[in-house]
């Protein structure tokens, strides 16, 4: 295979920490399986501000047109100088960004809650199956989050109104559909797309598209749920999921309340994929959880998530599932072998170990 070239951006707050773990797991994943990565590390977010007066310097944005496939960390801290306009601040200047800048349209975030984490779900027990597995489909590049207009105007007498506006074009839902129904004959082959089709000219649209699309996927069993009552069977009977399709915002939500589940955002990976040349995807990888500032800097964080991140990288853009599995093992004889992070540790379970960042990273790279 070619050479991977894999820009690194770990961003903000635990970003450099768990990036550094995750890299070295990639390195030792590359020598055992004699993959050629050329990695190369750029600042993004605040540390992008702070080196380069940007939160995407324009010198990491070439790295990535560079590159096959961006690993990300995590951007954004909240207490850091309020006053910065809001087009300049990372969330938008860097995340959105990017996403539209490669048209990354695709996020797949998986929820996984092992059998050996179940005290870390907030659900009872007998509400967690035989551990929670579902993956949330969720589209990154329409609906209100781009849509225009998007604006606040002043209208005179002390009042402004604020506009956004939800998009969505037969040829956006059809290209999302297909991830998702591609995603689900990978697993259970269940799909539940969710909408708004009872108020929304969006969402009538949605479920239209999505069925039509359907037909050319008789293997896979399709369901249409209203995104509130969507919210209400997560919490409800969430073992009834297997991939869960939703537009923008719809998914954004979803996919934060089904993180819920899984105890801990510091396990949780995602993927979010644009166009496909050749044998490669490019994708962004990155953890679902953000920069948790009141933990940075402490060898506290969970370096999971960045480490799953790589894993999916492997699977998703480089066609390696081989080494995305191994990855995962590697993360699983981890937790077998009883090391917690902070986040995911209870003193009640008397094989676990509490451990820091460094000591779970070094674990899960002699895993490999
Ligand atoms: C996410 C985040 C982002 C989003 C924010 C940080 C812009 O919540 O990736 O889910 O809303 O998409
Ligand atoms: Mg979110």
């Amino acid at each position: 295979m070619s050479q991977l070239k894999i820009a690194a951006l770990a961003g903000d707050g635990i970003g450099p920490e768990v990036m550094r773990e995750a890299l070295n797991v990639l390195r030792t994943a590359a020598r055992k399986f004699n993959l050629d990565l050329a990695i190369t590390e750029a600042p993004v977010g605040w540390a992008g501000i702070d080196a380069a007066g940007q939160a995407l310097p324009d010198a990491t944005l070439s790295l990535c047109r560079a590159s096959d496939a961006i690993l990300f960390g995590s951007v954004g801290l909240p207490d850091r100088d309020p006053t910065i306009p809001k087009e300049q601040r990372p969330e938008r200047a860097a995340l959105l960004r990017l996403r539209k800048e490669f048209s990354l349209f695709a996020n797949l975030r998986p929820v996984q809650l092992p059998k050996a984490l179940a005290h870390a779900c907030p659900l009872r027990p007998e509400r967690q199956g035989n551990g929670l597995d579902l993956l949330v489909v969720r589209e990154l590049t329409g609906g209100m989050y781009f849509g225009q207009p998007k604006k606040t105007e002043d209208l005179g007498n002390g009042q402004q109104r604020a506009t956004d506006t939800m998009v969505y074009t037969t040829a956006e839902i059809e290209r999302i559909a297909h991830v998702a129904f591609q995603s689900a004959r990978l697993r259970r082959k269940k799909l539940t797309s969710i909408d708004k089709a009872n108020v929304l000219e969006n969402g009538i649209l949605w479920r239209e598209v999505v069925t039509r699309i359907g037909k050319q996927y008789a293997d896979v069993s399709l369901e249409h749920m209203f995104v509130d009552n969507a919210a209400m069977q997560l919490m409800l009977r969430p073992t009834q999921f297997d991939v869960v399709l939703c537009e923008n915002m719809f998914g954004d939500i979803l996919s934060d309340e089904a993180a819920a589940l899984a105890g801990s955002l510091g396990m949780l990976p995602s993927a979010s994929l644009g166009n496909t040349t050749g044998d490669k995807t490019f994708g962004l990888f990155e953890p679902a959880g953000g920069t948790a500032p009141d933990i940075a800097g402490k060898d506290l964080a969970n370096p999971i998530a960045q480490i799953l991140s790589s894993a999916m990288m492997m699977t998703y853009s480089f066609g390696r599932a081989d080494v995305g599995a191994a990855i995962e093992g590697a993360v699983q004889r981890a937790i077998q072998q009883g090391l917690r992070t902070g986040d995911i540790y209870s003193a009640e379970d008397a094989s676990a170990r509490r451990v820091g960042t460094k000591e779970m990273g070094a674990a899960i790279a002699a895993a490999v």
